[in-house]
């Protein structure tokens, strides 16, 4: 029998939003099941305030009545929930197939609470390319060099004027390549996200939600 995604996503979605109380300040990922989200928040009509990863996240939270704020100001995030390309058993992720990346790992570092909703074909047992990157424009060429098989995407700069683009070597080792990553001048962020960052993850699994607890 064929696995119905969406539903899975949807399930995850409607899981996570619940956990929305009112008064809290909360940051909401990108991508389509984050999409799935944002409806169930709007049906909830809760009294919250939502700080969005990315201008897409945002234009569809205010098209569905939610209350967006800038996330200049005020630093504290009650919860921030995100959908993910690839759980490894570990706990490691990689995010950043919609190219929001930097963003995204800004705010779930900022969270009390990051909560990851997928459906059950991100679970895999080991991490492989790509793993997304988002580059400084200047010194480009020079930063492609010393990273290595890395393709760039041909989507517009990110909102913060960086180059979205993807790493191609294999991941082996998430702790030494999220390393190295970091350590490359010119690399503004990577897509692989550390399990320390992650309270819970939602999974959609056919009519239920699996709750994975990292390290737990
Ligand atoms: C966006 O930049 C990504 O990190 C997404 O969170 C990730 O790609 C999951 O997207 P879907 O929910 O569309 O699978």
């Amino acid at each position: 029998m064929s696995k119905d995604l969406d539903q899975e996503k949807r399930l995850a979605a409607v899981d996570a939003a619940s956990l929305v109380e009112i008064g809290m300040r909360v940051g909401l990922g990108t991508g389509s099941t984050v999409a799935y989200l944002l409806d169930a928040l709007s049906a909830r009509s809760i009294d919250a305030t939502f700080v969005a990863t990315s201008p897409r996240t945002q234009a569809a939270a205010l098209k569905l009545g939610l209350h967006v704020e800038d996330f200049d100001e005020d630093a504290t995030l009650d919860l921030a929930i995100d959908g993910a390309d690839q759980i490894a058993p570990d706990g490691w992720l990689i995010k950043g197939a919609g190219g929001a990346l930097t963003r995204e790992k800004i705010v779930a570092a900022s969270a009390a609470r990051y909560v990851i909703i997928v459906d059950s074909s991100k679970l895999v047992d080991v991490l492989g390319p790509p793993v997304p990157l988002e580059l400084m424009a200047f010194g480009l060429a020079s930063t492609l060099a010393r990273v290595g098989s890395t393709t760039l995407r041909s989507s517009p700069p990110s909102p913060d004027g960086g180059v979205v683009a993807d790493y191609h070597g294999e991941v082996h080792n998430a702790t030494l390549l999220s390393r190295r990553l970091a350590d490359t001048p010119g690399v503004v962020e990577h897509g692989l996200f550390a399990p320390a960052l992650v309270s819970e993850v939602l999974v959609g699994t056919g009519n239920s939600v699996q709750r994975i607890v990292p390290g737990g």
